[in-house]
């Protein structure tokens, strides 16, 4: 089956260009950028040889999963950019409700930017950027495990077949074009940031519940309380002091000793 943009999506004038295989959808996407694309332009695979995780890490997705990266330019200062990454989270999760339908999974948003199927990873967001005279160009990179979750992961990991749901990466991919044009009008270059909080904390996971937060070498433990108006994680400690994370890895339940560690 070949990759196609939703309805809204092809209405909405959004390009789109899919490859059999490819290194990485993000790094492609940045070539595009530096060689002058400004987007909204859609870059899909079935199939990344050198797919790129966050903190550096390499993204493993077997062939059938989707790997998927949207390059638009935004007119907001680069600190808000962070933001548009809860957009991202709300249109995957959006659309893996859909294709999931009512009860076949329990679907919920880690932060800052996972998606999570019965508590364990089933799909990852990467955002980079590049400025350029027209503003700041982002990439934004989705993957999704669809036939297959990879093996030897640090943490939990699932797929959607694994979760009983029979759906193609070219089905979710059409669905998420759609999810994503909803959530990234909503986040209004930053101007909608708000309104994406509160929907992002009604599908957070954890929320109200003890969790660590491993920033850098530093690890904080407490309550994940909120986000704050910038997409911050606040925890509160047990003797009841505030912290704000901007950055980290969140481990909940038992592999909170492990970010401990
Ligand atoms: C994470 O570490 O959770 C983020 C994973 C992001 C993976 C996607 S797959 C499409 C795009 N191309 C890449 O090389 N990475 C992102």
């Amino acid at each position: 089956m070949a990759f196609a943009l939703g309805p809204r999506a092809q209405t909405a004038g959004i390009r789109l260009t899919a490859f059999e295989t490819i290194g990485s959808t993000n790094a492609e996407a940045l070539a595009r950028v530096r060689a002058g694309e400004r987007g909204p332009l859609w870059l899909a695979t079935t199939h990344q040889s050198a797919g790129r995780g966050r903190r550096t890490r390499a993204w493993v997705s077997p062939p059938g999963n989707l790997a998927a990266s949207i390059i638009q330019t935004i007119k907001a200062p680069p600190a808000v950019v962070a933001t548009l990454g809860f957009a991202a989270g709300l249109a995957l999760d959006s659309t893996l409700r859909e294709i999931a339908g009512e009860g076949a999974a329990s679907f919920a948003l880690k932060w800052p930017n996972d998606v999570l199927a019965d508590g364990k990873k089933i799909a990852g967001i990467l955002i980079e950027t590049e400025t350029t005279p027209e503003g700041l160009a982002v990439v934004v990179g989705i993957g999704v495990n669809v036939v297959a979750a990879p093996d030897g992961m640090p943490y939990p990991v699932t797929s959607l077949a694994a979760c009983g749901i029979t759906a193609s990466a070219e089905d979710v991919f059409a669905a998420l074009s759609d999810a994503w044009l909803e959530f990234v009008t909503l986040w209004d270059d930053g101007r909608g940031f708000q309104q994406i909080r509160r929907l992002w904390l009604a599908r957070a996971a954890g929320l109200g519940k003890p969790m660590a937060v491993r920033s850098g070498s530093v690890t904080l433990q407490g309550t994940f309380e909120t986000l704050d108006e910038e997409g911050r994680l606040v925890l509160a400690e047990d003797g009841g002091r505030r912290m704000t994370v901007a950055a980290g890895e969140v481990h909940f339940g038992a592999a909170m000793s492990a970010g401990a560690a």
